[in-house]
């Protein structure tokens, strides 16, 4: 990957976000009138898009978050993926000769519900959850299965850029990447403080099955992103965003048995 691929802290709950927000209100003081980006954070794989003069050229799974897996050919079956993005400037939309975008590849619900249909009734097996299904269709040899699978794609990060600018806050990230043909979240939200922020992920817990995908919780993101780099990373979790949980779902269950065997080691 040209920069890291990062992964986001958690937070259980509104006082944990107030912790966070606390934490890096005495890192930087422009924290204080920072404003903020709810996003859903969907449970489904994180996939890195590579285009060269507004062409898809390469395509790779987080992998370690330095290097990927290479699903080029994957990726290219999934329909919601532009192939190609307008370069030809007009007024308002400028592209970079390089440009790399991050977002999530999933399977939605009712999608992930009908191929399991499918396949009971074909007597073959079904799959777990959406999320296994997602990665499994995309990491696997024959890109006629993944082409055959209804994935699709939110895209919410650009990793690098050249020969050309790109906006320089969360907001104006997702605006620019749905104007150049990317398939962006329509629940996202920019807010002024953080606790209209929270009030707003927690409406979402509420609805959270309204959603046409999994998602485990909303992606509370400093809008202005040089601040947010600036704030610099815990391991590999950047300080800039945290990744507001929603509560477990509980339910009664019984455990039928336990099998105990002996590991390699
Ligand atoms: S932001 C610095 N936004 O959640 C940016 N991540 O541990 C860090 N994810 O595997 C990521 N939806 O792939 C971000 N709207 C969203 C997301 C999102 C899902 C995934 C991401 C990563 C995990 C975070």
């Amino acid at each position: 990957h040209p920069a890291p691929i990062l992964s986001l802290a958690n937070a259980f709950g509104a006082d944990d976000a107030r912790a966070w927000f606390e934490r890096i209100k005495k890192i930087d003081d422009r924290v204080e009138k920072a404003k903020f980006v709810v996003e859903p954070k969907i449970d489904g794989l994180s996939v890195v898009l590579h285009y060269r003069d507004g062409v898809f050229a390469q395509g790779a799974t987080r992998g370690d978050g330095e290097v990927g897996e290479d699903i080029t050919s994957n990726l290219r079956t999934v329909r919601t993926i532009p192939l190609r993005i307008p370069v030809e400037a007009n007024a308002k939309i400028t592209v970079p000769k390089y440009l790399v975008v991050r977002g999530e590849a999933f399977l939605p619900i009712k999608e992930f519900e009908e191929l399991n249909r499918k396949l009971e009734e074909a007597g073959e097996k079904t799959y777990l959850n959406p999320r296994n299904t997602a990665a499994g269709s995309l990491r696997q040899l024959d890109p006629k299965l993944t082409a055959s699978r209804p994935l699709t794609m939110l895209v919410y990060q650009i990793i690098h850029s050249e020969g050309g600018k790109v906006p320089t806050s969360q907001w104006e990230i997702l605006e620019y990447l749905k104007a150049l043909g990317f398939p962006v979240t329509d629940v996202a939200k920019r807010f002024d403080d953080l606790e209209k922020a929270i009030a707003y992920t927690e409406t979402w817990d509420k609805r959270r099955d309204k959603l046409p995908y999994e998602a485990d919780g909303m992606v509370i993101k400093i809008d202005d992103l040089r601040l947010a780099g600036d704030l610099g990373f815990v391991g590999k979790d950047p300080l800039g965003a945290i990744d507001f949980k929603f509560p477990a779902r509980e339910v009664t269950t019984s455990l039928l048995g336990i099998d105990v065997e002996v590991g390699r080691t």
